[in-house]
């Protein structure tokens, strides 16, 4: 049994553990539905049998081992046309919290994944719904590799690999993780998008460097510039300056 206990206003304040479900965002998406989500609930499993990724993937993660929860938010102060704030903001509580356990050799990889090195050590989904013209629930949802040393992805890494470390205490760690995503949610309440945006930038994986990238099954080169308001990659391309939504490009590690 998981006693989570953040020093935080409303994140993880009430915590529904799950030894072991399909998928946390599926059950936010049950609780929202159900009419009586709280802002900050946070949905944690050790063992989430069928949990969803970006593009359609799954997601793997072996049991006990791993940080995968959900947090219910509500940003209702952020318009719909605007909603990749709100990936930035918890792109960057996830880099402030592995900064907290001392892993300087991180990167943000465009949208929201975290990179060691070339290798994945961790992401995001956030499946947001919409109230007439306004955000209505968000579920973020986050996958954290932190004690598990072997994967069938040879591109995969964990934490506990990153930093040649012992056993990390998880439900202490998923404390810290709802403190440092509340505290950076917060500031993009207060009006701090663009800061948050700078930011972003600073620690995202591959800019400003020239690289292979993929797009409709060509290879072409590129170097990341920006991500525009609507979380658009743009890459300088040798020819002109291109943007690119999530499914219209890959990156070539
Ligand atoms: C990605 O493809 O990189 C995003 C992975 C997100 C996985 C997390 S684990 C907790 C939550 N529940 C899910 O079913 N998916 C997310």
């Amino acid at each position: 049994m998981y006693k989570i206990q953040p020093q935080t206003l409303f994140v993880g304040k009430i915590t529904e553990y799950l030894p072991s479900c399909h998928s946390t965002n599926g059950i936010a998406t049950e609780i929202i539905q159900r009419g009586n989500a709280i802002e900050g609930t946070v949905i944690v499993t050790d063992n989430q049998f069928a949990g969803r990724g970006q593009r359609g993937n799954d997601w793997e993660a072996l049991p006990g081992l791993n940080i995968t929860l959900s947090i219910i938010l509500k940003p209702s102060f952020v318009q719909p046309a605007h909603q990749f704030r709100l990936n930035v903001a918890v792109s960057l509580g996830i880099h402030d919290f592995l900064i907290k356990q001392q892993l300087s050799t991180h990167f943000i990889k465009w949208p929201n994944d975290v990179y060691v090195g070339t290798k994945k050590m961790g992401g995001v989904l956030i499946e947001s719904t919409l109230v007439g013209n306004q955000m209505g629930c968000s579920i973020v949802g986050i996958g954290l590799n932190i004690n598990q040393l072997g994967f069938i992805n040879p591109n995969a890494t964990s934490l506990r690999i990153a930093k040649s470390s012992k056993e990390y205490d998880l439900p202490s760690l998923i404390e810290q993780l709802c403190e440092t995503i509340e505290k950076r949610y917060l500031q993009l309440r207060n009006g701090n998008e663009n800061e948050q945006k700078e930011e972003y930038l600073a620690n995202l994986f591959r800019i400003e460097e020239w690289h292979i990238f993929r797009v409709n099954e060509q290879e072409i080169e590129g170097q990341i510039i920006d991500v525009d308001e609507t979380g658009k990659l743009v890459l300088q391309t040798r020819q002109a300056i291109k943007t690119f939504g999530f499914k219209e490009i890959a990156y070539v590690i």
